[in-house]
Order: C-alpha cells, then structure tokens, then sequence
C-alpha cells in the first residue's frame, strides 16, 4: 500500500544549501519510490491530503519532529564491531596484526558471525543509516550471513568479500590461499548476491582490502573484473604514512597511481580515508570519477594527516563520510560529520601554537554543518549510484524521523538544522524507513 507522510523535512541540495518544507505532503508508492511532494502553499494541497486520508496509509508526524534523508555509510568493517573502541592509540599497522585480523578470522564461525551482524545492523539502523558500503572478512558464507541479516532487517548494503592473499603483509591464520581463490571467492560471492537479491537491496563489491595485502596477481585480476562488471569496487587509498610509503616501495608509484593501473578506479569505485594523496593523485581521483570516503574519526586515529575536504570538493572531486567502524569507534554518521566540521576547522587553524597564525594552518579548508550533511547524505549517493541520499520526488523513500531537542528560542531553519545535527543523541532517531519500509522504529508517539 502506498504510503503519504505530512511532514516538515531538511534536505541537503548543494553542498552549502540545503531546502526546507513545512509540512508537506511527501507521497511514496508501492516500490518505496517518492512519487511526488505537494507543499502546504500550493492550490492542491487540501486535495491530496483528503485523497492521502482515504486512499493512503497517512502519516502526520507529531509537533517538533522531523524528516531527514536516511544517512549512507560509505565506509564500514561489519566484522570489526566487537572491536569498536579498542586500541585506537595503535599504529595502523599494528592495530591491523594485534587486533583486527585475529578478530576478522574468528567468522570462519557463523554462530559468531551471526551474533555480531545481527547487533551491528540494529545500532545501525537505530543510527539512521539507510544505505551502507560493508566490507566482510575472507569468509563467504559469513559475507552471506551478513546479507541475509541486512535484507531482513531492511537496510540497503552493498558488501564486499575481502580479498588479501600477500603472505608478506597478511597472517597464516587470517589469509585467501591464492590469488586463485580470492578472485574466485570474489566472482562467486557476486553471482550469489545478484541471484539471490535480484530487486537489488543487496548488492555485491569487488573488495582489495588494500594494496599491502594483496599480491599483484590479484589486483590485476580484480581490476579486469571491475572493468568486465562494472560494479562497485571498495579498497583503501593512502592512509597513513606507513601505508603510503609502503605502496611507493613496493611499486615506485602511489595508491591512486597504482589502482588506476590496475583498472580498479573508476566511476563505481569508493577509496577510504585517502589522507595522504599527491595533487597527481587527486587529478587522476577526478578523472576516473571515484568518489572518496572521508573518515573523518578514524583518520585522527590512523590517517596521520586531515583530508582536504574542502579543496577536493571544489575541484570537483566526489566525496562521501564513512564510520569506518571500526578505526572509527561508533557507526554514527553524526557523530562523524560533527567530527568532518571539527577536523576541517582545525585544519584550517593549525595545531602548532608556537607558529605565527599566519603560518599555523591551511586557508579555506573549513567546512560547514550542511556541508557535512551533503556528505552524509547526497555525496554517499553519488558515489554508490543509488536513487537515494536526499527527499525528492524520483528517489528511493529512504528517511529519519527525528525530534528536536526542546526549543528554548526561536530558530531559523538553518539553525535548526544545525541544532538537529550538533545537538543530536540516538535516543532522537524515533523512526527509520528504507525504500517506503518502516525498519526501525523506537517508540510509537513520534506520530499524530
Ligand atoms: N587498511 C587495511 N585494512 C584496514 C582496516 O580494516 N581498517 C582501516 N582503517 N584501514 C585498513
Ligand atoms: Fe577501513
């Protein structure tokens, strides 16, 4: 049955504006597609709100609630979250071999697999994400789990079977055999997805953990891959200084440099953190159209540098926010483009109080609240190609309610805004749909 819902909503629309109704009529039919907005101003609007009440389920949302696009994670490790918050004063390096890949080998062990996906997907739908770029582990059958827990519990997630092979940066325990098998791993997992979840909920990623990891073989392999499928491609780009230096030792070219040449840059593709990239780099970004996801809480932890947001959004270069759960301690996109505005100001200012201010920061790189949220919502969309990331008619009825915190004074929109994104606690989230689908919902009064 097609659903309308009377509600106030805040859409990003650019990267510095972004567009706000009252109570609008927002309509979404069978498919959980937006099939048209009527505005509370125009002649037809007691029309449709009549016709909404007979023929439609409609929803009125409660006084000082609002409609926000559901947030797309770019950036995910499902099978890091029992690890969430731990050891995040590690080195990258270190992080990976003490904790990661012990923990990431454990879903050999699909009762655990199980147990940890099911936790995770909640707090993730609790958290407002609608859409969610995962990489799994080197197992399939839990990267199946893992699918088969996201489309019941209705989240939109594209999930990529990790593929790492390189005996030199990888451990016995935790590693695919062969190049052999972790291409084949790779074609198999995606032909399972595509017949499994034809409506396309579900949709699979050609997944190089990261150029360390892998052997050439495979790299070459996942790019003709990636060039023959045309589908979404993950990897990890020049994070960190010692990940960096070591693609440039091994291959006397960079991350961007090197993925190029293996054919796994492209429109589909989405590198994570990218915070140690040259202008060369960047250029070759923009040409092969891949979208960045910026990590903006785990890169203060690993990325030994500040993604120049700012800078790369102006060249043209499509960017998107990732939790990077779990170099990232909390799957919140809230808490992760509050902290992309914090970060992009202290780039701005510097660190170094014994410099001149003049001298101590780099101009320009601040970035705005609703540009944050462009991020967290439109650019997520761009760089997986989906229908989604803002509330207009044509797209996918992917949505937040939120409730405001209390009104001491009277606010602007933008202010508002502001507020609903800076001031926010899970506890606000009362209701989340994917695609027209109530998938999560915290208590019943957030509606009339
Ligand atoms: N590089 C390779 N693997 C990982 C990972 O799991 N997390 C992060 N942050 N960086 C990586
Ligand atoms: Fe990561």
């Amino acid at each position: 049955m097609s659903i309308t819902l009377k509600a106030s909503y805040f859409s990003a629309y650019t990267p510095e504006t972004s567009s706000f109704h009252e109570n609008s009529l927002i309509e979404v039919n069978d498919c959980g597609y937006i099939t048209k907005i009527v505005h509370q101003a125009t002649p037809e609007y007691n029309a449709h709100l009549t016709a909404a009440q007979q023929h439609d389920q409609l929803i009125i949302l409660a006084p000082g609630h609002f409609l926000l696009p559901g947030f797309i994670d770019l950036h995910n490790h499902a099978p890091q979250w029992p690890q969430a918050g731990i050891a995040l004063d590690r080195p990258l390096a270190d992080w990976l071999n003490h904790y990661t890949f012990p923990l990431e080998a454990r879903y050999k062990n699909l009762d655990f697999a199980t147990l940890v996906y099911h936790d995770l997907i909640t707090e993730m739908l609790a958290n407002g994400t609608t859409t969610a770029l995962y990489f799994g582990t080197i197992h399939n059958a839990a990267n199946l789990r893992l699918a088969e827990i996201c489309a019941q519990a209705g989240q939109r997630a594209f999930i990529g079977s990790v593929a790492m092979d390189n005996p030199q940066q990888t451990p016995d325990y935790y590693r695919d055999a062969s190049a052999e098998i972790a291409v084949t791993k790779t074609q198999i997992f995606i032909q399972t997805i595509q017949d499994n979840y034809p409506s396309g909920l579900i949709q699979p990623v050609i997944t190089p953990r990261f150029i360390p990891s892998c052997t050439t073989a495979t790299l070459q392999r996942l790019g003709q891959l990636a060039k023959e499928l045309q589908i979404t491609v993950q990897t990890h780009c020049s994070e960190s200084d010692w990940e960096h230096d070591y693609v440039r030792e091994r291959f006397g070219h960079t991350d961007a440099e090197m993925l190029q040449s293996f054919g796994l840059l492209n429109q589909h593709a989405v590198l994570a953190h990218a915070t140690q990239l040259t202008t060369e780099d960047q250029t070759i970004i923009k040409t092969e159209q891949s979208t960045i996801a910026h990590c903006p809480l785990s890169n203060a932890y690993f990325g030994n540098s500040v993604l120049p947001t700012r800078s790369l959004m102006d060249q043209g270069i499509q960017v998107g926010l990732g939790s990077d759960i779990a170099g990232g301690y909390t799957p919140s996109l809230y808490a992760n483009l509050q902290q992309a505005v914090t970060v992009s100001q202290i780039r701005q200012d510097g660190i170094d109080d014994r410099l001149p201010a003049i001298e101590r920061g780099v101009p320009n790189s601040r970035i705005s609240v609703k540009r944050a949220f462009y991020l967290a919502t439109v650019g997520g969309a761009a760089g997986l190609d989906i229908q989604a990331g803002a509330i207009e008619p044509g797209l996918l009825a992917d949505f937040q309610v939120v409730k405001a915190p209390p009104h001491l004074m009277s606010l602007t929109p933008d202010e508002q805004l502001e507020q609903l994104l800076f001031r926010h606690t899970k506890q606000q989230i009362k209701a989340v749909y994917v695609q027209g689908k109530l998938v999560h919902e915290k208590e019943h009064n957030w509606y009339e």
